[in-house]
């Protein structure tokens, strides 16, 4: 499994995985209603940016694209999405392309790889993830991976669990 970074060229995937049940559901949609017009990522927008806060990365193994990654500084990040934020955080968003990918031990090892890719920078001390409430099965996948609970917040319509990964806690 490599993370790279994604190019114009993947708009079209990262589109089509957006209406993927799965992801849909995670991210608070109707799973079997087509995303509304007005909440359709503009992908290839968002890869051409050219911004200090955001990563696109693409999950790929054996030359095949997987799942994706984003991370972002929620300090830094435009829409304050995290709100008031203290400085040196990361936050992170993982998803699983194709049903077929799922529950297979690809999504772990994106999880590490990101993780690493968080603290190369000397200066982030933490990072921040926030499945929906419901979503325990993305939550036991985190804890496993050593994030611990902050505590439950609503994020616009949305019931959250906020977790963090310290880097004290981190073990490489
Ligand atoms: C969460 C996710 C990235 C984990 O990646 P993965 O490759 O499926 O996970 P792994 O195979 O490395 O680890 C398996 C664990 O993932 C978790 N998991 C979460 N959603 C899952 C799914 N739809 N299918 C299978 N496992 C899932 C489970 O905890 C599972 O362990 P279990 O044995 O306790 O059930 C991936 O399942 C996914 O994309 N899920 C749908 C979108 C989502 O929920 N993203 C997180 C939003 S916060």
């Amino acid at each position: 499994m490599i993370l790279r970074l994604a190019v114009p060229g993947d708009a079209a995937l990262l589109a089509r995985w957006d209406e993927k049940s799965h992801v849909k559901w995670c991210t608070g949609h109707d799973p079997d209603q087509l995303l509304p017009e007005d909440e359709r990522e503009d992908w290839a927008g968002q890869i051409a940016r050219d911004v200090d806060w955001l990563d696109i990365l693409i999950g790929e193994a054996g030359g095949r694209a997987i799942g994706v990654v984003q991370i972002i500084d929620p300090h830094m990040e435009e829409s304050h999405y995290w709100g008031d934020c203290a400085p040196n955080q990361r936050a992170i968003d993982i998803w699983i392309g194709e049903e077929a990918d799922l529950g297979r031990g690809h999504g772990t090892q994106m999880m590490k790889l990101a993780i690493a890719r968080c603290f190369a920078g000397p200066a982030v001390t933490n990072i921040l993830i926030d499945p929906l409430v419901i979503n325990t099965a993305a939550i036991r996948f985190y804890r496993r991976l050593g994030f611990v609970d902050v505590g439950e917040r609503r994020f616009g319509e949305d019931d959250c669990l906020v977790m963090a990964l310290p880097r004290a806690v981190w073990q490489p």
